[in-house]
């Protein structure tokens, strides 16, 4: 079956969707990103990955290239003609096409593309089992509450997980405490059972999946304390997890070289992430 991209107002094979040399986003990183997870047919918090989108482009002075509604009709045509049922969305938005300079140009049309793919991500080992995280310096810059194109440092990070066996690089601020992952927040669980993930800031991208859990926790009587907590803290804490739109809420069972209480999930994560999970599982139900 053909996969289609849309690329600029066109939908087109996903491997012959191209953008111009001289597009900022290719030359500058000058541009936003949204990743959304698609279960049953239907974008997860379509609208939280929206509002973060425009505040994204708010940020960078970007004009949206179309509005919100003929955005959303998009995404729906494109995860229809993609046939997707399980999957993700990924929605990329640059400042467009102008001859290079640094200061952002006037008058240019933004370059929108939009693709997607299937995954089947309910059925990942690492959601049951749990994942290796190792700690890393964050080097960053001061807007990580932007969601821009430009991840080489998280590229960097994320590799050096991989290499050293880990699914996930949590990156640690000057003071020692951890900031993210480098494509999702952190949270734990310490031993006097407080439920910590860091306050928003421009520290730390704001995410769609942590909005969500912080509401399902509520909804379930569970307080979560927004407050940074240190790597010490993460490698004695009882237990520890990231969230993402790709990785759900995925426990993290060891930290460097230190194994997070008994190197399984733990109970309040099994219970968070069954309760994330019923929840798209409702919306599979509603598609
Ligand atoms: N990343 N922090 C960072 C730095 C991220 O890149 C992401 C998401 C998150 C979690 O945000 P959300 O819950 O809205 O997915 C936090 C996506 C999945 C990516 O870059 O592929």
């Amino acid at each position: 079956m053909a996969r289609y991209a849309y690329v600029d107002g066109r939908y087109v094979p996903h491997c012959e969707g191209v953008v111009g040399i001289e597009d900022r986003g290719f030359q500058f990183a000058d541009g936003i990103y949204e990743v959304a997870s698609i279960i049953g047919g239907a974008m997860v918090d379509g609208p939280g990955h929206l509002d973060r989108m425009e505040r994204s482009l708010a940020a960078l002075d970007i004009a949206p290239p179309v509005s919100r509604r003929v955005l959303e009709l998009i995404m729906r045509e494109l995860i229809a003609r993609n046939a997707v049922v399980d999957g993700f969305l990924y929605l990329q938005i640059t400042r467009g096409v102008a001859p290079r300079d640094h200061k952002y140009p006037t008058g240019i049309r933004p370059t929108l593309v939009l693709s997607t793919k299937r995954v089947d991500f309910l059925n990942q080992a690492k959601l049951a089992e749990g994942v290796k995280a190792i700690t890393i310096p964050d080097i960053r810059w001061a807007r990580c509450d932007i969601k821009t194109i430009s991840l080489l440092p998280n590229c960097m990070g994320k590799t050096r997980a991989a290499a050293a066996g880990a699914y996930e690089a949590l990156q640690v601020d000057a003071a020692g405490y951890i900031t993210e992952g480098t494509s999702s927040n952190a949270w734990i669980v310490t031993q006097d059972n407080r439920l910590l993930t860091r306050a928003l800031s421009s520290d730390i991208l704001r995410g769609v999946t942590r909005d969500r859990l912080i509401g399902i926790a509520a909804e379930e009587g569970i307080a979560v304390v927004e407050e940074a907590f240190s790597v010490e803290a993460a490698k004695a804490a009882r237990e520890a997890f990231v969230t993402s739109a790709t990785s759900f809420l995925t426990p993290v069972v060891q930290i460097d070289d230190r194994v997070i209480a008994d190197g399984a999930p733990g109970p309040l994560s099994r219970r968070l992430q069954g309760w994330y999970l019923d929840y798209c599982a409702g919306l599979r139900a509603r598609a």
